[in-house]
């Protein structure tokens, strides 16, 4: 993903306020332990939520480098956040978080005191229609975070072939009618190609027949292409050693996930990081040479209470995990 000074796009329209609600604010503060002066990567920038607490407890001279893939949440931060950019305090970089040490070394800001991933999608790109990301309106079928990388989910819909493409649906949307859903979007395609969100919502929908009151049949579908198309899992798997490498000893990993699928990765890696040791357990003696890397901090992932998913239902799934580098 190329980095893209959008502040420099003068033909770009106006970006709307955010509207996206951060989530579990006081856990990740209580956690991250963010000081005056300190230094933290927010790898998902969003509506800047998040970053805009680090600017504030690490205030008057603490820095945020905040990355995100998509450019319209970066030109709303720049809007927001013009005071803390003009300071010196803020970064905005356009790209995958995978890519963080990178951004963080070229920033000179590495090591870092924290680092913070709140992953998927914000209620923005949510409530962007025209981004696909939403069943609830009829929009191209899109769903790219960044929508100058990668293929579209249209591209996915309309080329995969069908048991790839149940596949698909089956790992990132843990739908059981995954075959079936494939094989009516393939006979669909045969007629036209697959190009609205709408079009692709219905032809779920005549599959599984939702119960009154649950979730929209579409919605593990949405889920999955959405996966799909952003790569998001082995983005994660490739940020998570990448936060390590630039992390000081003692600085801390917060995560929040919001699919099992997700959560599942973070907590292996964990895990695994706090073994060190990779050999398998008939060996007697340690061959690797792998020490420990993190020490988890939270043994059970964080959830918001109540009053939270109350005010931002968004708020139901998340984790937090939350580890310190060795
Ligand atoms: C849940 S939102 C973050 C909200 C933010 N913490 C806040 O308080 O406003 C997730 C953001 O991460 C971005 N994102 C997701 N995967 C990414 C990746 N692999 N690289 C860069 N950005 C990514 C999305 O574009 C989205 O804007």
């Amino acid at each position: 993903m190329p980095f893209q000074d959008v502040a420099q796009d003068e033909s770009r329209a106006p970006t709307p306020a955010t509207v996206h609600v951060p989530v579990l604010p006081a856990e990740v503060l209580a956690w991250l332990a963010p000081l005056p002066g300190g230094r933290f990567v927010d790898g998902t920038l969003g509506g800047a939520g998040h970053t805009a607490l680090l600017l504030e407890a690490t205030a008057p001279d603490g820095r945020v480098l905040a990355i995100d893939a998509d450019a319209l949440a970066l030109a709303r931060a720049r809007a927001r956040l013009a005071g803390a950019i003009a300071a010196g305090r803020l970064l905005v970089r356009q790209g995958n978080f995978a890519r963080m040490a990178e951004l963080a070394r070229a920033a000179d800001i590495a090591p870092v005191d924290g680092v913070l991933l709140d992953l998927g999608l914000s209620s923005d790109q949510l409530a962007d229609r025209e981004r696909g990301f939403s069943f609830a309106a009829d929009a191209p079928l899109d769903m790219r975070f960044d929508p100058g990388h990668g293929a579209s989910a249209a591209e996915l819909v309309n080329t995969l072939e069908e048991a790839a493409l149940a596949d698909l649906l089956w790992r990132y949307g843990e739908e059981r009618r995954s075959r079936a859903i494939a094989r009516r979007l393939v006979e669909a395609r045969r007629r036209v190609p697959l190009t609205r969100t709408g079009e692709v919502a219905r032809l779920v929908a005549g599959v599984i027949h939702g119960r009154p009151g649950g979730i929209h049949p579409a919605t593990r579908t949405f889920q999955a292409l959405r996966i799909a198309v952003n790569d998001e899992l082995a983005s994660l798997e490739a940020a998570l050693p990448a936060a390590l490498e630039i992390l000081r000893s003692g600085g801390r990993l917060a995560v929040i996930s919001f699919h099992s699928l997700e959560d599942r990765l973070v907590k292996r890696f964990f895990q695994a990081e706090e073994r060190g040791c990779v050999c398998p357990p008939e060996v007697p003696v340690c061959a690797c040479g792998r020490s420990p890397r993190l020490r988890i901090l939270t043994r059970h992932p964080l959830t918001a209470g109540t009053d939270e998913v109350a005010a931002n239902p968004r708020a139901r799934s998340a984790k937090l995990r939350v580890a310190e580098r060795t």
